[in-house]
């Protein structure tokens, strides 16, 4: 079996040193699947230490910018050798930081390995266009630039998938990096950097402060000699960095929540819709932007398809993710598990219907967590508040349907647009909810989970401000165009004016 990695007293990384905050403060993080277990102490961070990193970030641009983009790709290559080679020990700290399932951590790491690879191959690629000139004798073509300093303000479910797609891509791109990452999973972001170090990423490029969002978050984001801010978050989070960033015309990338629905129809494959809707909906105790929060189910299978989901569901294990056998962690801190439950209380008030689930467990295996139970809510509508807002925890909601278009128009009914998802054998079906659901990734007769890296990720409305990550639409963030004419005819040409008659 693999070592753990000791993480204990963590610092941040600056312009390649490992350095505490400069008010000397830090802060620590347990697993929530035991309390008693320290995962690291960590710098609580300030605006001193956000200064020196972003100055350390501007120093190294230059010379990272400059570096040939497929030399840069060595360095990412050897950067997801690494990871793959650390894949279990990474996977197994990530578990205790954030509790979801040792399965799911090493696709967790697998992401992030997929990512390093898909960027580095972007180094010898980084495709811009030539196209031909209205004028003769001149050559027209279009390039990508890096653009600057780029700061990442990343959460805790993907602790390191995510920061690999934000990051991999400004890296191949040429920019150079200061990284905050949420409190509840610092040690996964120190790793990725001990890993980039390793891989020979030279000083300065990606640099790592850690603490609240007030005291590195906002400095951070509003810092002007920071040129793109990308946020996975909360969309009231996003917002308030949106409000920050406008002064400054910074680019900024926001990917915020989301709602997703399964549409299951009257001619699905019950069993296979079943089997995705616990997927979608307990998967990372569902915690995921992506998570299957709403089942939209026809009236037609309503009971089969609610009776299968509520026997799959008693029967998921839910304990230690690191201990073998169980289909489920905690949630990721007291705090989040406190909200899930606030969630449960509303829906029971709102009278959607509780079938399964619906406490906190504690005693026993469960008495130094933060675990709840999966939760399922039936017979709801479209007017709760449990069908309408993100969670981000074990819970979903039921809601029949009686038409494609009915399920469509609900689907449609929430300000999130992320995923969604239909189960139906029926083509005509599948090709008419593809096109209608305003989402930014959709799966038929699959869960709303399971986005793979060379396409983009990213959601619509509320969830996001039209950006994507990950594939080769994530180096939009992280590239300026610039339009090149080169005219070799030697005598003054003018566009729009000389005309070839
Ligand atoms: C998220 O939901 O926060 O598609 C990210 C998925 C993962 C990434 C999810 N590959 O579920």
């Amino acid at each position: 079996m693999a070592t753990e990695i000791a993480i204990e007293q963590e610092r941040n990384l600056v312009g390649g040193r490992w350095v505490p905050s400069r008010s000397g403060k830090s802060f620590e993080n347990r697993n929530p699947a035991d309390k008693d277990d320290l995962v690291g102490v960590f710098p609580d961070s300030g605006r001193e230490d956000v200064e020196a990193a972003v100055a350390a970030a501007k120093q190294a641009y230059p010379g990272w910018r400059s570096t040939p983009a497929p030399r840069r790709a060595e360095v990412l290559y050897a950067a997801g050798e690494i990871l793959k080679r650390d894949k279990e020990k990474l996977a197994r700290l990530m578990t205790r930081e954030m509790g979801k399932v040792l399965a799911e951590t090493r696709g967790d790491v697998q992401e992030a390995i997929d990512m390093a690879f898909l960027a580095a191959g972007e180094g010898r690629r980084l495709f811009g266009f030539t196209t031909p000139s209205e004028l003769r004798d001149k050559f027209a073509m279009c390039v990508r630039q890096p653009v600057g300093v780029c700061a990442f303000v990343t959460p805790w479910n993907f602790p390191m998938a995510i920061p690999a797609w934000k990051g991999m891509a400004a890296l191949i791109a040429g920019n150079t990096v200061v990284i905050k990452p949420a409190s509840d999973t610092p040690a996964s972001v120190v790793a990725l950097a001990r890993v980039l170090e390793e891989a020979g990423l030279p000083p300065g490029v990606w640099n790592v402060v850690m603490g609240s969002g007030g005291a590195v978050g906002d400095p951070l984001v509003t810092h002007p000699d920071v040129k793109v801010v990308s946020f996975t978050g909360s969309t009231e989070v996003g917002r308030r960095i949106s409000t920050a960033c406008a002064p400054t015309f910074k680019r900024l990338h926001l990917e915020m929540g989301g709602k997703n629905a399964i549409l299951v129809m009257d001619d699905a494959d019950v069993d296979l819709a079943v089997d995705g809707a616990v997927w979608g909906a307990f998967g990372t105790t569902g915690q995921r932007c992506t998570a299957s929060s709403r089942l939209l189910v026809h009236r037609k299978v309503y009971d089969d398809f609610l009776g299968k989901l509520v026997n799959r569901t008693k029967a998921l294990k839910v304990g230690n993710g690191l201990a073998p056998g169980i289909d489920m962690g905690p949630c990721v801190s007291e705090k989040q598990r406190d909200s899930v439950a606030r969630y449960v209380a509303i829906g029971k008030k709102e009278g959607a219907r509780l079938v399964c689930g619906g406490e906190v467990l504690s005693g026993g295996d469960f008495a130094k967590g933060w675990f709840h139970a999966p939760t399922i809510f039936a017979d709801a509508t479209m007017t709760m508040r449990v069908a309408c807002e993100e969670i981000f925890g074990p819970v979903t909601t039921v809601v029949p349907v009686s038409s494609l278009e009915e399920g469509i128009r609900l689907a449609n009914a929430v300000p999130y647009g992320l995923s969604g998802s239909i189960y139906t054998r029926d083509v005509t079906k599948a090709f008419t909810a593809m096109r209608e659901f305003e989402t930014g990734i959709f799966y038929v007769n699959s869960s709303t989970i399971g986005a793979e890296v060379h396409l983009p990720f990213g959601g619509v409305k509320d969830t996001g401000n039209g950006h994507r990550e990950a594939g080769i639409a994530g180096l939009d963030v992280f590239t300026e165009w610039k339009s090149i004419y080169v005219d070799f005819s030697g005598r003054l040409q003018k566009a729009q004016i000389d005309t070839y008659e």
